[in-house]
């Protein structure tokens, strides 16, 4: 156990406000009507239903022990407000798995195995990292991937169930992406104030993350392509969304915390 601090610093209060909005919003797979008829009958797309969602269910079982490792990693580095914030990050991650999961016995079919689907598992593997930073850059890619996913899901509604969850994983996402921003943001200030040449470096260094984990989408989508292409979801389509947005929203961590350090931007209040 390591304590560092026993009073620990809550200042950070844009991490704290979010912590205290991912309290309020919780939700259960139990508050969800799994009694409604399934919404894709024919067995055929039922199996291609089972491959499709494969790499959305590897990824929030990634995401539960990405997200677990992290939180003692933030306590090490006394970032209390993000550890907190993270244990909440960490059951929207469990929710997601236990729904999924759940909506397997629903529709009566097995994911692919890693086997069969290598390029889901060496995707989620370029994710992990200690670094905070490091680790954020990459989960990006999984995070605007899903909620791409949710999005479609909700647009061609193939089932009641499956259309509830993508909507409550919308949300949930919303907050994760939110985070994702909020610490970024602050990293990039902190390294840019020690001098430019290492904010740079580190831009540079977490610009090669979010490439290195965008050249393992591809596979991985091209893998079930002809089976969301059958459900009217374009992947290529979604795969440039993915980088277009992925890497927009980098760049916006980069640019905001750099212009802090350098005195054009100030720092919003509460992010200490
Ligand atoms: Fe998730
Ligand atoms: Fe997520």
């Amino acid at each position: 156990m390591n304590i560092y601090k026993v009073l620990p610093d809550l200042g950070n209060e844009r991490q704290m406000k979010l912590w205290h909005k991912a309290l309020r919003v919780q939700w259960s797979a139990e508050d969800l009507d799994w009694n409604r008829p399934l919404g894709v009958r024919a067995r055929n797309l039922k199996e291609k239903l089972a491959r499709v969602l494969t790499p959305v269910l590897m990824g929030e079982q990634s995401a539960l022990y990405s997200v677990s490792a992290q939180i003692p990693t933030l306590g090490h580095h006394s970032e209390v407000p993000a550890q907190f914030y993270l244990t909440t990050w960490a059951v929207d991650e469990a929710r997601h798995t236990e729904l999924f999961a759940r909506f397997y016995n629903r529709l009566g079919h097995e994911p692919l195995s890693i086997r069969k689907f290598p390029a889901g598992y060496i995707f989620q593997s370029q994710i992990t990292a200690k670094d905070t930073a490091e680790w954020l850059s990459g989960v990006l890619v999984s995070e605007v991937l899903a909620k791409l996913i949710m999005e479609e899901f909700v647009r061609v509604d193939l089932d009641p169930v499956l259309s509830d969850i993508a909507h409550g994983i919308l949300e949930d996402e919303a907050r994760h992406l939110a985070f994702n921003h909020l610490y970024m943001e602050q990293r990039f200030y902190e390294v840019y104030e020690k001098s430019l040449e290492e904010g740079r470096e580190a831009a540079s260094f977490l610009r090669g993350k979010l490439e290195h984990v965008l050249s393992y989408a591809e596979p991985l989508l091209e893998a079930i392509g002809g089976e969301l292409e059958e459900m009217d979801i374009d992947w290529r389509k979604m795969l440039a969304s993915a980088r277009e947005e992925t890497t927009e929203r980098l760049e916006r961590s980069i640019d905001r915390g750099s212009r802090v350090a350098d005195g054009s931007r100030v720092l919003p209040t509460g992010a200490t």
